[in-house]
């Protein structure tokens, strides 16, 4: 019968969803604002004006809710001398050839690598946000800090839509992870095969 270890706390747990729902929110009702080939989707925030005053309240309690996480996972995200070698190896690493492959720890270096695209990506949405923020905060800026703030919002948030389409798509690829922010914990096998430093610190063993 196997085994499981704890790897996340419920309220780590509720942080994350938070910030995951709050994050598909902001995505969907943004994407019907740039591109007239989204704006169907202004019918799932009850049409035009509410995707436009929900858009930036939705994006606020991502904020929020992804300082408190951010601040909670941080320090198991400094890349090491053993993450550098691992992303080195990222050709093995797909092929799941794992002999002399350096020890993880809680994180692999591309979970960290997205951690840290996070961490500058969701600040950068709140303030070039802010600056366009009708009508409360865009009256205050010159017209040519809006158009800037325009674009660097747009980029912002296709860095990090392709960043959580990344996110999702490694915890499928690897089986067992996704059960780690369901039920908040993993297998003994999955912990030792995928971050098994992580696994002798749990575990002792
Ligand atoms: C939308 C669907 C999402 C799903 C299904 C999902 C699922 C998960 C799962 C299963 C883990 C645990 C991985 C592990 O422990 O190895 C995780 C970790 C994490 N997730 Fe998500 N997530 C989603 C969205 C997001 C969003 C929108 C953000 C941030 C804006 C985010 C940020 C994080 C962070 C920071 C971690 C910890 C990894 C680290 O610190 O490097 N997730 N997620």
């Amino acid at each position: 019968m196997s085994t499981f270890i704890q790897r996340y706390t419920r309220r780590e747990r509720i942080n994350h969803w938070v910030v995951a729902i709050a994050f598909v929110l902001a995505a969907l009702s943004g994407l019907a604002l740039f591109h007239p080939a989204f704006f169907f989707l202004v019918h799932l925030f009850g049409g035009g004006p509410w995707t436009r005053i929900l858009h930036p309240f939705i994006g606020v309690v991502m904020f929020l809710f992804f300082i408190v996480m951010a601040a909670l996972f941080w320090r198991f995200n400094h890349i090491t001398a053993a993450d550098r070698q691992w992303m080195k190896r990222i050709g093995d690493v797909m092929r799941n050839r794992d002999q002399g492959l350096p020890e993880l720890g809680k994180y692999n270096a591309g979970q960290k690598y997205l951690f840290w695209i996070l961490v500058v990506s969701v600040p950068v949405l709140l303030i070039s946000g802010i600056v366009i923020w009708q009508p409360w905060f865009a009256p205050y800026f010159p017209v040519w800090l809006l158009r800037v703030a325009v674009v660097i919002h747009a980029l912002a948030a296709w860095i990090m839509i392709l960043g959580i389409v990344v996110h999702v798509y490694a915890l499928f690829w690897v089986r067992g992870t996704m059960r780690a922010m369901t039920r908040g914990t993993v297998s003994d096998a999955w912990a030792k095969h995928h971050h098994r430093a992580w696994y002798r610190e749990m575990t002792g063993k």
